[in-house]
Order: C-alpha cells, then structure tokens, then sequence
C-alpha cells in the first residue's frame, strides 16, 4: 500500500525523507515521489515509476533538492495505472499552487467531488483521487480565506472513505500539515525536528516518541514541536506514546533477505511472549474486565482476520474446539463485515492482526463493537487502529516485520491463540491443574525445536531447486494439519507465484484430483497419529495419478517414508501447537523456492505489506 512520509528541521528534508521512504519499501509500490521546500523558494517536486532508486539517483541521493521541510510517498496504484503523472505529490495547481501533498488510502466519493471542483474552474492532469483531495483543501482554503487546519477540517466533513495525508502550503513554509480517517498515520518528534509516517518503522532510527493521529484530527508540524486539532479546529492532546522496539530489527544483519531474518527470528519471538505472558508458571494474559468470570460464561467465540492471520485463527479453532467445549467461528474479515449474523451476548470477537491497519478487519472489529460483542485484537503494532479500538489486546511482540510475506508475526499469533485457549480451558475446568503445566512446558519447549529445523536449511534449498519449475503445487492434510497447509500454500504462492492450493485432503476426490497429473507436487502434512492413514491414502491417490509426493511428519512406522519422493521430519511436541513446527519447513520452501526462479523474495509483485485499503 502507499506509504507517506514528511520532514521537517534543521537538516536538509530530501535525503531524509528518501531515507525514511527507503524503510517503507515494503510495503510494495510502483512509484515513488518528493517535495522539498526551501522558506523563500517555491516547493520543489520529483517523481519516478518504479524503483526508489531511481528517485534518489535522480536527485543524488536528494542532495540535488534544497529545502529543510519536505513530504514523500511510494505509490501502491489504486486509481489510475503507475505513471509520474499519477505518482504523487500532487498540486492544487491553478494561477498559484498552494497545496502540494501526498496520500494514502481512497475517497470513495472523489468523482462527485471532482465535478464540483471542475464547476469551480478546478483543471486535473492526473487520474488520481488524491489530486481531489488537495485540490478539495485548496478550495475551501481560498474560498473562506481561512487557515490551514480549517480547511482541511472542512476537508475531511466533506470526502468520503480513507486516508492519512501529509500537506505542505506555500503560505506556512516550514510547517507540514497532516490528517487521517482510517489510514495509519504516526507522528514522531525530536528537539528541533518533527517527522511523520505511515508507520513506525520508517522513523524507528530518528525518534522513540510518537504520536499516534486519531481518526478525524489533524495536525500541525513545525520543527521539535507539534499541535494537535479535533474536526472543530479546537487544539486537543495526544498522549505520547514510547516505542521499544529496537532500532535495528529492521535490518537485515547479514541475512539476504528480511523474510529468511525474519523466519530464523521465531525462536526467539516465541521465548519473548512465554517470557512475557507467563508468570510463575501460570499464564497472565487477561487484563481486569477479561476475568475468570467472563471465560466462565463464554458460550462463543468469533475469530476473524485476513491472510495468514486467519490461518492462525483456523489453527486455533481446532485447538479450541479439542480442548474446551466453546463452538468458534472462523471468519474472514472482508466476508464477516457484510455479512448478517447471530452473536449471543456471551460472546468473544477476536481479530487477528500484525499491522493493526488492515482495512477488512478494522471494519470488521467496528461491526463487533456495534452488535454489543466483547472484543480482543491479537495484535502485533501497539498504537495502530485495531489496538486502539478493541476492547483488549494482546500483542505479539514479533517486532517489526518487513517481509511481505508474514512468518514471525504468525508464529507470534499462534503462540497468543495457545495462551489464551490454555487459561480459558483451565478456568472452565476443561484442563487440569497438571493437563495446564504440562501445557505450558510444551510450549517452553517450541523454540528450541524451531532452531532444530532451522538448522538444516540446505535439505530446504535442494528440495527447492527440484521443484521450482513446477507450475502447481497442492498441499493437503486435515484438522490441525489443514491449517497448517493453508499458510504453507499461501506462503509458495506468494513469494513463488506457484499456482498452489490448500486442500483439506478429504474434499480431494470431490473435484480436485482431476488436477493432478505427471509430475504436480503434493505436499502432505501428517501430524495427526489419529487420521495419517487417511492422508496418506490421499497422497497414494495422487501418486497413481503422477504426482510427486513431499511430506512433512513428525510421526514415526506409519509407513510415509516408502510411499514418499521426499521427507521432511520434524520434531514432534503436542499436536495442539504443531502448526508452530510444521509450518517452519513450508516457510523454508518456500522462501528457496522463490531464491531459486529469482524473485523479489521480500517483496512480492501486487502485494502490500498492510492492506489498508478495501
Ligand atoms: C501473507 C500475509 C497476509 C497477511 C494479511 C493480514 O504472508 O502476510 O496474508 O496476513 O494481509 O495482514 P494483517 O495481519 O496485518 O492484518
């Protein structure tokens, strides 16, 4: 998705605001663009398609562009195809510009806003609906003659849909504006420079103090120093917020790419939330309201996410529904929002998220607040929309993730799901005090064995290279296995751009086997003693019909190995968090698979980090 940027200080605006930009890579673009203001000279503007890169060579590095205050943006094209005309900053233009400013988000309603404009005489050269919107500030500014913080206040009564916008005007230079409804937006501040960003990560290395911008409120950066605004105009505070995470874990250190630094981080991500959430043995995840009487009464959950972070929420309905007797309901954001639905009042509405921003489940997290329904994000960035807006949260302390294809913060959301089904069926009785120890050290046990599989990464790379010229690749296991076979199947799609599915592998024989011919990899997971057989007789099938055959086991004697092209063994630990093993080798795969056919590991084609558009 876009990512916005703005500068301004006592040092020179552009290499900082590439610098910044540099660190929001990843969250895809396909053009990028700068504007610098020097006080006594006009704004100076640079845009290119493609690669930052381009941008900084053209401008050297940003050296080329004077000007102590500046804004900055990568395009992810919503409307109109990625061009300069169409990359931002964008201008009122007009006899004198006074507006330039760049955007991330939609306005849902910019055609009948672009005809108002161009009633007002108002001339568009791009196809975008952020020249509306700084067009739309530009009028109400000149209109009513009144200040920047008026107009865009008018502004916002007046567009529909997201955004988080960053605004410089010709009369107030060295000041940055700023507004957002929906889209991430942070402000940080330093003693004598202020900074903002789409996210945290992109100013990690210059300031830990940031202001998260509410919904509807605006603000006014000048250097060191920044004033807070409601839709009124009226000045309001923002509490500061510290971030601890740490400078440099969003680097690389060594690794080629952020997405194998990112895998190998698991262990250590897993040891931090045990460390964090369990205490004397006992596990301390629930805040005051979320007490031992509300788990009591729970007669349902509801968990709803995107992507991987509703794998993690199938894993955890098989886990809960194995060991406590509450029915969950899995549900993907974009689906549940619009859906019409029964939800009793006993009822625990849980989103997932790494970003905190996706635009899905923020809508769905609203609609749960609005049927009445008790809401708990699983999230990973303290201070984005969904940590703010739910009831409780637990966060996932994976650090930033670069990545575009999430592995850490997964893990991450795995291990929050076990705590908080473990401490909800110890309080309803459904485990013993000894069931419940013994639980918790299992998991104590994970990361070691995620370093055990990380250790033999070179079986991962040749696995690859046999198979990386495959066109379609099938992944199939059931129960806790099919959840893992989701995210192993979203993970080499994604990064591979393989064709691949996940099949729950009873459902083959009713339509998907037709698919399989000479030669099509399947992948089975088997951890579930109880139902290998029956996957692997699914697997035989798809042998006699041509298909390679890649296992991934921790079972011993049930006869995979002779049946099998490949194996991959992994250690085993109690089936309810098997997925946080299984899924290491499916993340390894992948990621080799994707280095082999020469792809952008990191940063996949199409994809955003954080989708906080609809
Ligand atoms: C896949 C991936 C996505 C995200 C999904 C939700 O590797 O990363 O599927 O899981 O876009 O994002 P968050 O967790 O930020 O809500």
């Amino acid at each position: 998705m876009c990512g916005i940027v703005g500068f301004t200080g006592r040092e020179q605006a552009a290499p900082i605001l590439l610098e910044c930009l540099k660190k929001l890579e990843y969250r895809g673009y396909d053009s990028a663009g700068i504007a610098v203001r020097d006080s006594s000279l006009p704004v100076v503007i640079e845009k290119t398609t493609g690669k930052l890169k381009a941008l900084s060579d053209r401008t050297h590095g940003g050296k080329a562009l004077k000007g102590m205050s500046g804004i900055g943006h990568t395009r992810w094209a919503t409307h109109g195809a990625p061009s300069v005309q169409n990359a931002h900053p964008h201008v009122s233009g007009g006899v004198r510009s006074t507006v330039t400013g760049v955007h991330n988000g939609i306005i849902e309603n910019y055609a009948e806003l672009k005809q108002k404009l161009t009633d007002n005489g108002y001339e568009f050269y791009s196809e975008t609906d952020t020249e509306v919107l700084i067009k739309l500030v530009d009028y109400y500014y000149r209109k009513y003659r009144i200040g920047p913080i008026d107009a865009i206040n008018r502004t916002m009564v007046r567009v529909k849909g997201s955004y988080a916008v960053a605004l410089m005007f010709d009369d107030y230079p060295e000041e940055i504006y700023a507004a957002r409804n929906d889209s991430p937006l942070v402000i940080g501040t330093t003693q004598d420079s202020s900074f903002l960003a789409s996210d945290v990560s992109a100013i990690l290395s210059r300031t830990r103090s940031f202001y998260y911008l509410g919904n509807l409120q605006a603000a006014r950066l000048k250097k060191g120093k920044v004033e807070f605004f409601n839709l009124n105009g009226d000045r309001i505070s923002i509490r500061k917020k510290t971030v601890d995470w740490e400078t440099d874990s969003a680097e690389k250190h060594g690794y080629e790419h952020f997405m194998l630094k990112e895998i190998h981080e698991q262990p250590d991500v897993i040891r931090r939330m045990l460390d964090r959430y369990i205490e004397d043995e006992g596990i301390c995840i629930c805040d005051d309201q979320l007490d031992e009487s509300f788990f009591q009464d729970l007669k349902q959950i509801i968990i709803v996410a995107c992507g991987s972070a509703w794998h993690a929420g199938v894993a955890a309905q098989y886990m809960t529904e194995a060991v406590t007797d509450v029915p969950v309901r899995v549900e993907l954001a974009s689906e549940f929002r619009y859906r019409s639905m029964y939800a009793c009042k006993e009822c625990l509405f849980i989103v997932i998220s790494q970003s905190g921003e996706t635009a899905d489940s923020l809508a769905a997290l609203r609609k749960a607040k609005s049927l009445g329904i008790r809401t708990l994000a699983i999230v990973n960035v303290n201070g984005s929309s969904i940590a703010n807006e739910a009831d409780h949260v637990i966060l996932t302390l994976a650090g930033p993730e670069i990545s575009v294809a999430t592995t850490k913060a997964y893990s991450a959301q795995l291990i929050a799901l076990y705590l908080l089904v473990i401490q909800m069926a110890f309080i309803r009785g459904n485990l013993d005090a000894v069931m419940y120890s013994q639980m918790i050290g299992e998991l104590k046990e994970l990361p070691d064995k995620i370093s055990s599989i990380l250790s033999d990464k070179e079986k991962y790379q040749r696995l690859a290279t046999v198979f990386s010229s495959r066109q379609d690749m099938f992944f199939i296991g059931r129960n806790m296995d099919y959840a893992i076979c989701l995210e192993g199947s979203l993970k080499m799609k994604e990064i591979s751009y393989i064709h691949s599915e996940a099949y729950a592998a009873g459902e083959l024989k009713h339509g998907t086997i037709s698919l399989i011919e000479d030669g099509t990899v399947v992948v089975g997971v088997i951890t579930c003693p109880h139902i290998a057989d029956k996957t692997l007789s699914n697997m035989i099938e798809c042998k006699s019909r041509g298909a390679r055959l890649i296992t991934v086991t921790d079972l011993e004697d049930k006869g995979i190995e002779s049946v099998c092209d490949y194996m991959i063994k992994i250690p085993s630990v109690n089936g309810l968090f098997m997925a946080s093993l299984a899924v290491v080798p499916l993340q390894l795969l992948s990621y080799y698979t994707s280095l082999s056919r020469g792809l952008d590991v990191d940063k996949p084609r199409n994809l955003a980090k954080s989708v906080t558009v609809e």
